[in-house]
């Protein structure tokens, strides 16, 4: 590629660089081409091993990332994305819609549950809880507070994965319609319980559980089984299982 080329691909970086989503690494770009995500600009140290990694790894992807990849010193790459990722690749890709993203987390028939995470604090358990919903084919991830889904510690998180399911922060007033079912170590046993595929799951804080406001709006709470005398699993851990658990009742199995 023509020094000119290479002058272009990064200025054209340094301009979306402030509005568009980053995707930093191989399995972020591969599971957001996979989810339809419109990508503008890649860059990578090496093409070569980039291709190499596609035909092992995703061999359905590979023509796209010959298209899109541009080649650049390592030194560029880590200029234009400081904490640059060890497969050497980063790519910007455009946010969805948000009416998009609100009228699939609105939809009156929801094929499966949006999960909402209630004032989270942890960028980590924010990216891990977006790529369970991914894999159960969750319509969504709302969260309620000031961390921001789209950080990019969350994508990272996430592992691209924002992209194949709906992505959205709202108020506890704006959470869509449906049944809430707020997870609480007090509530009565998940077991017990048919998640319906409308239903809204809530997950309290790390720090400091359900709000106020979000147990006012809940219609039930219920419990993941837990010995006595532990207090709470991990955040992500429990939406996993309250995941499964929906999958896993009647006719579920073609859920996922
Ligand atoms: C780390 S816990 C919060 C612990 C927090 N110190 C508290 O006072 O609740 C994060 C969230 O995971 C969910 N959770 C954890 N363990 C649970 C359990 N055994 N049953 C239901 N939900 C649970 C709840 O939604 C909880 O608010």
């Amino acid at each position: 590629m023509s020094a000119d080329a290479v002058d272009d691909a990064v200025r054209r970086w340094r301009a979306l660089s402030e509005t568009a989503v980053l995707l930093d690494g191989f399995h972020a770009l591969k599971h957001a081409l996979r989810f339809d995500a419109r990508v503008p600009a890649m860059l990578t140290s090496d093409k070569a091993a980039v291709l190499a990694l596609a035909e092992e790894l995703a061999p359905d992807v590979r023509e796209r990332l010959a298209s899109l990849a541009v080649e650049v010193q390592g030194e560029v790459l880590r200029m234009l994305v400081p904490r640059a990722h060890p497969t050497g690749i980063a790519a910007l890709a455009e946010r969805p819609e948000r009416a998009a993203r609100l009228a699939a987390l609105e939809h009156p028939h929801r094929p499966a549950p949006v999960v909402v995470l209630d004032n989270p604090r942890n960028l980590g358990n924010a990216g891990a809880v977006i790529r369970l919903a991914a894999g159960f084919g969750a319509t969504g991830v709302v969260t309620t507070g000031s961390l921001d889904p789209w950080h990019p510690t969350v994508v990272r998180g996430a592992a691209g994965l924002h992209y194949a399911t709906a992505v959205e922060r709202l108020a506890v007033d704006e959470l869509p319609k449906g049944p809430l079912y707020a997870l609480d170590p007090e509530g009565k046993d998940i077991r017990s319980v048919t998640l319906p595929d409308d239903a809204l799951l809530a997950f309290g804080s790390e720090r400091s559980g359900l709000s106020a406001e979000l147990r006012e709006r809940a219609d039930e709470l219920i419990a993941l089984p837990m010995r006595p005398q532990v207090s709470s699993y991990n955040l992500a851990t429990s939406v996993g299982m309250a995941l499964f658990h929906w999958s896993a009742t009647p006719g579920g199995t073609a859920r996922v």
